[in-house]
């Protein structure tokens, strides 16, 4: 179905301080993109096909900015220790299965059917650094509906033997291969340049991604300065750098505002570093809940925000643990409640309205048009039940908004749109 209308009870960001609501409004789509959200439905979409919500949610899509792939089968387990130490005793073991097309298949099978189901419409992931398991990624990926890009991981030091490019010359190669690989493949499904992070990635693989980037107009994702000790270890490697983010600017994997990169975590990115990212337009991907649970620390998202930084949420499978993109809205707010209490009185808390901003508007933000109900965004839409979450006495759209996601486990996704087209949830 090309045109239709959802009639619900409707909610999403006007901006970035306030979510706007519509009691029993009417959402359309045309083509796939959003006409509009409207109190009573203007006279040139009568003809189109209504489906009634009924008292159901209807709200944006949301968008996970940053997850890896291949962790999602060892997510929940193993989280006592920080990140280098842990990503050597378990996310790259973990990452080498990938060698093996038949264990890719089954838990990127997994992974889709899960995602599927969930508040995601839209996500950007890392994959492992074998080509052949990132293209089946991107195959269920395109089949699922969802839109994506997706990163054949770049590393080629310093990540032992079984998960490491043989040569900076294979490095180049193997990303050069792949994307000329899937050329011309997918349309819901993009690749994006992914040196892992710079310890991860030598120079010479750097300044080719940088290279790539800049000449084929390629996105960049990578991590920027998420713990100490790897910050610490960065200045070692990059002794030229004046900071982290200005050791991807040196190679060229900043970006730039027509194809911004995205840079996860900037836990301890401070003035400077704010200062590279608004320069060439990057986004943070803010992950609270990995911060957490690898001991790494809390990003100062309120004052990217007020500083105007690109950013959205990230669920940084397996440093987090949950998919589920409320779970993150609620891991941001209180992580900012921790940072404001623990490390700068000054600084201001996250709302609710600012964290489901980011969710949806703020993370979509990156694909386009994405993440609202104004005319001319793409049409991306969850209709949700959240009748075993509601009280006696009946909540107003919105509080019934913010009590959905702190209890998000009781809502069901009824139905998902992502450009218009239905995702089958099951
Ligand atoms: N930095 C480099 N690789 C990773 C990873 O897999 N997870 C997280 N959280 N940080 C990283
Ligand atoms: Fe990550």
């Amino acid at each position: 179905m090309k045109n239709f209308i959802l009639k619900g009870d409707i909610a999403y960001s006007e901006n970035k301080d306030k979510i706007k609501t519509i009691e029993q409004g009417y959402l359309v789509c045309e083509d796939g993109i959003c006409k509009g959200a409207f109190e009573k439905l203007p006279k040139k979409y009568e003809e189109f096909p209504l489906i009634d919500c009924g008292e159901k949610l209807i709200i944006p899509g949301m968008t996970d900015l940053h997850t890896h792939a291949p962790q999602y089968a060892c997510r929940g387990f193993a989280m006592d220790l920080e990140l280098l130490e842990w990503l050597e005793a378990y996310a790259f073991p973990q990452e080498a299965r990938y060698a093996s097309l038949e264990y890719a298949d089954q838990a990127y099978d997994v992974l889709v059917k899960d995602l599927k189901k969930s508040f995601t419409t839209r996500a950007v992931f890392f994959g492992t650094l074998h080509k052949e398991a990132t293209t089946l990624l991107m195959d269920k990926l395109e089949d699922s509906g969802i839109v994506t890009y997706v990163g054949r991981v770049s590393m080629d030091r310093n990540g032992g033997m079984n998960l490491q490019e043989t040569s900076v010359e294979k490095s180049i190669a193997d990303t050069r291969d792949w994307l000329q690989s899937i050329e011309g493949r997918y349309n819901r499904t993009k690749p994006i340049l992914t040196p892992r992070f710079i310890p991860s990635c030598s120079d010479k693989v750097m300044a080719n991604l940088g290279e790539i980037a800049e000449s084929q107009n390629v996105r960049i994702q990578s991590h920027l300065s998420e713990n100490p000790s790897e910050i610490e270890w960065v200045k070692d490697l990059v002794p030229a750098s004046s900071c982290y983010a200005n050791a991807y600017e040196i190679f060229g994997c900043m970006g730039s505002p027509e194809a911004p990169a995205i840079m996860a975590h900037c836990v301890y990115s401070d003035q400077a570093e704010m200062e590279i990212m608004k320069k060439h337009g990057a986004y943070v991907a803010h992950c609270a809940d990995s911060n957490m649970n690898l001991s790494s620390g809390i990003a100062p998202a309120t004052k990217f925000l007020e500083y105007g930084l690109n950013m959205g949420l990230g669920s940084d499978i397996a440093g987090g643990t949950s998919l589920n993109m409320m779970d993150a809205i609620i891991a941001s707010i209180k992580a900012s409640k921790l940072y404001w209490r623990l490390i700068d009185s000054n600084s201001r808390i996250l709302t609710f309205e600012q964290a489901f901003f980011l969710a949806t508007a703020g993370g979509g933000s990156y694909f386009g048009k994405v993440g609202a109900f104004e005319d001319g965004f793409d049409f991306d839409a969850l209709v949700l039940d959240d009748s075993e979450t509601l009280s006696p006495g009946g909540l107003s759209i919105r509080d019934r908004l913010e009590r959905m996601c702190y209890d998000s486990g009781k809502c069901v996704v009824a139905k998902k749109f992502v450009v218009g087209q239905e995702i089958a949830l099951g």
